[in-house]
């Protein structure tokens, strides 16, 4: 009824009260819903319409009228054209309060949970320079070569002078190979004409080591026979780059010399699809092992281009630690680590029970988590290439054999899509004592526990069953976790236990 009062390009004066999970704020005027673009909670903003719906009117912010109390300065230049960091203007312990609000709602409006017992948000020490991964795309641009990150929902490349939250010295590599695609003359990938060689470059650095790897991806399937030139180019950034020292005054006197970077590996990908996916299926080493080493505590792992490894090392921890913590193991327990990439928790937590397995589909990942139980001295895991939303049987055959007194405890950690039909089934199929769900999008993870404590999932239905009083499981505890700071991103950890029927 409301919406037809308004029309595209009106201006109006909102006061926004909340914000979406996507970073818009949130106004509500006589019952109309708005979202607003580059509005934080507390403002009072003008606005210009720009899109209508059934529901919802969405809009872009004109002027701010009066800032919100927690707007603190944006450390960044290209923050709202950016949009990677919707809540860089917002004041970190207000971020915090919005992602706890934000999963308690997904957790009563999606899971059905009345009152949720949480303990809070574990904030970051670092909000500044905490990624230990990124991915730029490359483009040319009026005939020079841009990098940046794509604006929200485009493709259309903002540039940065460095990013906040990137490592240090990702902007020496950027440029570096910003310079060396010029000299060496490679050309650039165009979307639009599918035509060019470089697409994207990714670059990581483990927190503890410092060791940095660059994957070039690359529109090339005669990589082949333009290897030598690949070499000579990468060769080329890594020298640069690994011979560059921190110009502070300590190092101006000579007392140390810190480089700047560490490359220890580079690897090409091959992607020549035009589609969003950033990598391809091929990778090809042209310098060092093809992965570094990092650690979290005590243990090490390999980390490959093409695996999973958490972006914020030092929330990653404290993520882990939540894990033990909820576990409260004993030692004699059977551990099925579902989604485990490279066995990072499997290998976190394997010295503290009897025996695990972890289940993973990227192969990779799985060549990584068997080289990094030996890399720890760890026997008491066994690692799995599976699908879970098809291999059901496989995991019923491997669980079977080397669980034979049953399994004790799962742990989940999912991609944003949550758990899959058959995974969910399996799960109430075993029924562990303990389940543990790592989740990185509080929406699927309350939808995922609803089936399980109050509803039955069958040919992609959910049915609930409200006549049957007393849930099979029980929310024992949940907290959040900041990996994440300036997006409305984060990660939960949930503890369920068995109900007794
Ligand atoms: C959020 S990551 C968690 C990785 C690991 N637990 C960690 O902490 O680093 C999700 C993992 O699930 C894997 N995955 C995605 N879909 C899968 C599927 N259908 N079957 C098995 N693994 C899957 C991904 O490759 C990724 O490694």
């Amino acid at each position: 009824m409301q919406i037809n009062k308004y029309k595209k390009n009106d201006i109006l004066e909102l006061d926004i009260v909340d914000m979406t999970n996507e970073g818009l704020g949130i106004s509500k005027l006589y019952g109309q819903v708005f979202f607003v673009k580059d509005a934080l909670i507390g403002d009072k903003v003008e606005v210009l319409i720009t899109k209508i719906t059934s529901s919802i009117i969405y809009a872009k912010t004109t002027s701010i009228i009066k800032e919100s109390k927690d707007r603190v300065k944006a450390e960044c230049s290209v923050a709202n054209a950016c949009g990677g960091c919707k809540l860089l203007s917002l004041n970190y312990q207000k971020q915090l309060e919005l992602k706890k609000e934000y999963t308690l709602t997904c957790m009563s409006k999606i899971g059905r949970f009345g009152m949720s017992p949480h303990q809070g948000v574990i904030g970051a020490n670092k909000i500044y320079n905490f990624r230990n991964k990124m991915q730029i795309p490359f483009a040319m641009r009026d005939g020079v070569i841009v990098y940046g990150f794509y604006a929200g929902r485009t493709h259309h490349i903002i540039e940065f002078e460095n990013c906040v939250t990137g490592f240090n010295g990702s902007k020496l590599i950027l440029d570096t190979i910003k310079g060396a695609l010029k000299k060496f003359n490679l050309s650039i990938y165009d979307e639009k004409m599918q035509s060019g060689v470089f697409r994207e470059v990714m670059l990581r650095k483990g927190n503890e080591t410092g060791e940095v790897s660059i994957t070039y991806i690359l529109n090339d399937n005669n990589y082949k026979k333009h290897f030598d030139l690949y070499k000579k180019f990468d060769e080329y950034i890594v020298s640069t780059c690994n011979f560059a020292y921190h110009s502070d005054e300590s190092s101006r006197r000579g007392e140390h010399c810190e480089p700047v970077v560490t490359i220890v590996t580079s690897t090409i990908n091959i992607n020549t699809k035009n589609n969003n996916t950033i990598l391809g299926n091929e990778n090809i080493i042209l310098h060092g092992k093809g992965y570094i080493e990092d650690s979290i505590g005590d243990v090490k792992y390999h980390i490959s281009p093409e695996s999973f490894y958490q972006v914020n090392s030092e929330m990653t921890k404290k993520l882990y630690d939540k894990i033990v913590e909820y576990g409260d193991f004993k030692g004699d327990e059977n551990v099925l680590d579902l989604y485990c990439g490279i066995g990072t928790i499997s290998l976190y937590v394997a010295k503290k029970v009897k025996s695990i397995v972890g289940v993973e589909v990227v192969k990779k990942a799985i060549e990584n988590a068997k080289e990094n139980a030996v890399l720890n001295s760890i026997d008491n895991v066994y690692f799995l290439e599976a699908n879970l939303e098809t291999d059901g049987d496989i995991l019923d055959d491997v669980v079977t054999e080397k669980f034979k007194s049953g399994i004790d405890v799962v742990i989940v950690d999912p991609p944003r899509k949550g758990l899959d039909e058959l995974t969910i089934n399996y799960i109430k199929k075993i029924r562990p004592e303990k389940l543990i769900y790592v989740s990185c999008n509080p929406a699927t993870l309350a939808r995922d526990l609803d089936i399980l404590c109050h509803a039955e999932m069958r040919n992609d239905e959910i049915v609930h069953n409200d006549s049957k009083h007393e849930p099979s499981y029980r929310l024992v505890n949940m907290i959040n976790i900041d990996m994440f700071p300036h997006t409305m991103h984060v990660e939960c950890v949930v503890l369920m236990s068995k109900a007794n029927t």
